[in-house]
């Protein structure tokens, strides 16, 4: 941790997660937690659930889970320190100036000053768009009917055609030329020294989630090659996991976001009040683009350029954004290339008309695998019908696969029973489609016996947690040396610890890990499921079971372990005895 510990927890006790989170997402109380539908995967019942007790959040369908921190950083893609910076200033408690590790510091230090250097080069670019110099670039963006407003609102400049003024402005502020070439805006060469990598263009500034600055694209304003060059890939700029127009888009309340290809194309389609419109950088979307855009919306409309490259990245996407559980669909752009110049020759009415009758992914991928295959002749047409039962195959919920198999019957004049015949045939020869496995599930659906003995123990932290006064009851059967997974038994030694001392608090418990995957996965260990259990009796028998079988999975992991471990033994001895004693012993529940 960067801050020491008990500011962090300062800053922790002061911002309520209920509050905090209930500025980001809608939750109401339920019993004594509060539900709602999930940021971090795409739901239509509420699974996540925020206990004020516990000060945690958890997500029983996708697993996602921790404090407030945990949630700021996760929601705004903050780091730690950025997070902990939010939170202080909402609750009002003073940072002070801290000491960084020095690997830390570095890095911080870092990206602190590219996102620095990137703002700065940012208001050179729009400063020069509006000196003499940048004359030219201004009337390319009027020639583009980009209003002044417009022009504003995405930060847009010029980079002229002196070679390295750019390079000597910064160098005046004092930045190094190793920064001027880490963050992209400069090259050394032999011949010319360092010079600027933007000459002559007009630019683009890119910005994260929270309208920082993390590179740029620059258009040449004729037909030079490249028509766009771009920052390279920093430790600030991540062209896989940002979106160009993101920053505004994700308040933009519409139902669905529009993902298109090109700047100008966000650009264009906000200026016509198009604000869900985003775009990739300049590469192929991307798995960590569909989990951004599945924070904010279900249904993604794909606006790709209508040609040829178009249709097939389009497709690529289809299938990215179906991996992620989004609703993808098409907008029809013909007879224009792209969302620009169709609302440029059509307008705005029009484009909101291609909105309301986008059409299905699949029935879009049907239609141009269709172009495959001559209609007119018999074999070639069944074998087209055999890829459309290829891939009905891919939906696995039955009642939406018998759903297609209707609508596909119907469009392409096929008989219904004979395309599910088909699809029949063709799913006992390959199986249908397994459904996707999210990498975060919770949810664990093959149940090993080390599945089950990690989950007993999850189980006992989780009660435990639910009722610290149980603790007390069973503290002479169990330590933290019977959990048998590292992180489980970190946890389990603070989480008693406190309940020994006083101040027991598990959302602290949280912060006292660094690494995300590992904060997830304490939050899991808090927020268990437990079922619902009727009479007090079946309650008292259900954790008795759990700290037995605890108790067991400890005994038997020692038990191995007598050869190599000196201090197994030991354990075995006092596992046996507990065991025994545990099996003659009721424990009451009040
Ligand atoms: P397009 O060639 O479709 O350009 O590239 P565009 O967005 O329609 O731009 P205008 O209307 O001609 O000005 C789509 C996107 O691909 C990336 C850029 O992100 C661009 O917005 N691209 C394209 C590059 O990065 N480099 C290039 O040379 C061309
Ligand atoms: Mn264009």
């Amino acid at each position: 941790m960067y801050y020491p510990d008990e500011l962090v927890e300062e800053v922790r006790a002061k911002s309520d997660i209920v509050d905090v989170i209930s500025g980001y997402v809608r939750i109401q109380k339920k019993g004594s937690s509060y539900f709602g539908l999930c940021p971090f995967h795409n739901e239509k019942s509420p699974s996540f659930s925020v206990s004020p007790g516990k000060q945690m959040y958890y997500c029983f369908g996708c697993g996602a889970g921790g404090n407030v921190f945990t949630f700021v950083m996760n929601y705004e893609n903050f780091t730690f320190p950025e997070a902990i910076k939010l939170l202080a200033e909402r609750a009002g408690v003073n940072l002070p100036e801290i000491e960084y590790s020095e690997e830390i510091k570095q890095k911080e230090n870092k990206r602190a000053k590219l996102l620095e250097i990137n703002k700065e080069a940012a208001k050179y670019f729009y400063y020069q768009l509006r000196c003499d110099k940048g004359a030219a670039g201004y009337r390319y963006l009027s020639k583009r009917e980009l209003s002044d407003e417009t022009i504003k609102k995405f930060g847009l400049g010029f980079a002229n055609k002196t070679s390295d003024d750019l390079t000597r402005y910064l160098k005046k502020k004092g930045y190094s030329d190793e920064l001027l070439k880490e963050a992209g805006l400069a090259s050394f060469e032999e011949r010319f020294g360092m010079h600027d990598k933007f000459w002559n263009r007009v630019m683009f500034p890119i910005q994260d989630i929270n309208h920082r600055v993390i590179g740029f694209g620059g258009r040449v304003m004729g037909d030079g090659t490249p028509k766009y060059l771009n920052s390279p890939e920093t430790p600030v700029f991540d062209k896989s996991r940002n979106l160009y127009g993101l920053n505004f888009a994700r308040t933009a309340r519409k139902n669905n976001m529009i993902l298109c290809e090109g700047y100008m194309d966000v650009i264009a389609m906000h200026q016509a009040g198009f604000d869900q419109a985003t775009a990739s950088l300049g590469t192929a979307f991307t798995p960590g683009q569909a989990n951004l855009l599945r924070r904010y919306t279900e249904e993604v409309l794909l606006a790709y350029d209508s040609d040829g490259a178009g249709v097939k990245a389009a497709l690529r996407a289809i299938a990215i954004l179906k991996e992620s559980g989004l609703t993808g669909k098409v907008i029809d752009l013909t007879p224009y290339k792209d969302p620009d110049e169709f609302i440029k020759n059509l307008g705005k009415e029009a484009f909101q008309e291609r909105i309301d009758h986008a059409e299905n992914s699949f029935f879009f991928e049907i239609r141009i695998l269709e172009r495959d295959f001559q209609m007119d002749d018999p074999e070639s047409k069944t074998k087209f019908h055999r890829e459309i039962a290829k891939r009905l195959c891919g939906f696995t919920e039955e009642v939406e696969r018998e759903n297609y198999i209707g609508a596909i019957a119907e469009k392409y004049h096929i008989g219904f029973e004979n395309l599910r015949k088909l699809v029949v045939s063709y799913a006992a020869k390959t199986g249908l489609a397994k459904p996707v496995e999210r990498p975060k599930s919770g949810i664990q659906k093959k149940n090993t016996p080390e599945d089950n003995a990690k989950k007993v123990q999850r189980l006992f932290i989780t009660w435990i947690t639910d009722e610290p006064s149980l603790y007390q009851k069973v503290e002479k059967y169990i330590s933290a040396q019977d959990f048998t997974e590292d992180l489980y038994r970190e946890v389990a030694d603070k989480l008693f610890c406190s309940l020994r001392e006083g101040g027991y608090n598990p959302a602290a418990i949280i912060s006292s890990f660094e690494g995300e995957e590992e904060q997830r996965e304490a939050a899991a260990l808090f927020n268990t499921k437990l079922e619902a259990i009727e009479t007090k009796q079946d309650r008292e028998k259900a954790f008795h079971d759990i700290l037995y079988a605890v108790k067991k999975n400890s005994y038997d992991y020692y038990s191995k372990r007598m050869g190599t471990d000196v201090e197994a033994l030991n354990k075995v001895i006092e596992g046996k005895k507990a065991l025994e004693e545990l099996s003659k012993t009721h424990i009451s529940i009040d």
